[in-house]
């Protein structure tokens, strides 16, 4: 597709006319409004006073080419490079799972139930690093450290850090086996202390779910970060629970974000496993999406 128009109000119609079948009106008009602030530096508030501004034909170029991946099945935030998530501005790209705003809710949850009284938190699955990030930014006086399988994701995750300046350090290991990181974690503990708070968002979807899911998170997104063998779905949620207590501080938490089909069986595991203390919430759109619990 190529557009015709280079006037504001024209390209604007033509650019939501073009991605209309694919994506809701909402969604395009963030589309839109992400796009001339990404590649134009136009920002919110001069969107709103711009409406006699002519395109280039590079400009017009540029969102053409946007719009044809975009149409492709490219997820917005890789093709743009960044996301936002818990104010922070991430870099972002297919070397890991693109934040999604259940995970800024279960940020926000744990922002909200502890202070200035947390000295070590752990991020169990730390993919971009959106969770260590943002928890490091609130808890300033923290120690955070994130555990990951993909080389990949922890170099995004390190990249982000140093832009971010913000002193969040990763390790490389299997979290379904304890040996690869257990000496690490160890190491940890010795320096610092044990872990008052520890997170994951780990891998959640069954397998039988992906034929219901679109093609643009199938075909682009890191299918590592996504799925869960369909006869046992609660993997990661039984091996983490076990496997990170003898890291933890006396009365530590521990945070989940869950598949909302199984948040009762995640939190079975919890109370079978000694913890008290258990709560499950719901996000936004009124799915129990969260768990968390206190080591006894
Ligand atoms: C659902 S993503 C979450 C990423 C990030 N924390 C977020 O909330 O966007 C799960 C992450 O777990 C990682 N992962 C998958 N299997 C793993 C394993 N066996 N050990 C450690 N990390 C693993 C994936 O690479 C992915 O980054």
């Amino acid at each position: 597709m190529s557009f015709k128009q280079v006037d504001y109000k024209g390209l604007k119609i033509e650019f939501t006319e073009a991605l209309t079948s694919q994506f809701s009106a909402s969604e395009i008009k963030l589309i839109w409004r992400e796009s001339l602030r990404h590649y134009f530096a136009i920002s919110y508030s001069e969107q709103l006073i711009s409406e006699d501004r002519n395109f280039t034909s590079n400009e017009c170029q540029l969102l053409n080419q946007l719009v044809n991946r975009l149409k492709f099945g490219e997820p917005f935030q890789y093709l743009i490079g960044e996301v936002e998530f818990y104010g922070l501005e991430l870099k972002m790209d297919s070397r890991a799972l693109i934040p999604r705003p259940e995970t800024e809710e279960l940020v926000d949850w744990i922002c909200q139930n502890h202070k200035g009284e947390i000295s070590n938190i752990l991020d169990v699955c730390s993919g971009s690093g959106c969770i260590s990030l943002a928890l490091s930014n609130t808890f300033q006086e923290a120690n955070v450290l994130g555990l990951e399988y993909s080389k990949d994701a922890i170099n995004l995750a390190e990249e982000n850090a140093l832009a971010l300046k913000l002193p969040v350090r990763y390790l490389e290991g299997d979290v379904l086996d304890l040996k690869s990181f257990e000496n690490s974690l160890s190491e940890q503990v010795k320096q610092n202390g044990t872990f008052d708070i520890v997170v994951s968002n780990p891998p959640y979807i069954p397998n039988h779910e992906k034929k219901e899911m679109e093609s643009n998170v199938l075909d682009h997104e890191p299918a590592l970060a996504l799925f869960v063998p369909d006869n046992d779905p609660l993997l990661f949620y039984r091996i983490i629970s076990e496997s990170v207590m003898p890291f933890l501080s006396t009365n530590a938490w521990i945070y989940f974000e869950c598949h909302y089909l199984y948040v009762d069986q995640t939190r079975e595991i919890l109370i079978e496993l000694g913890y008290q203390n258990v709560e499950k919430r719901q996000d936004l759109q009124g799915k129990w999406r969260m768990l968390k619990a206190q080591k006894s």
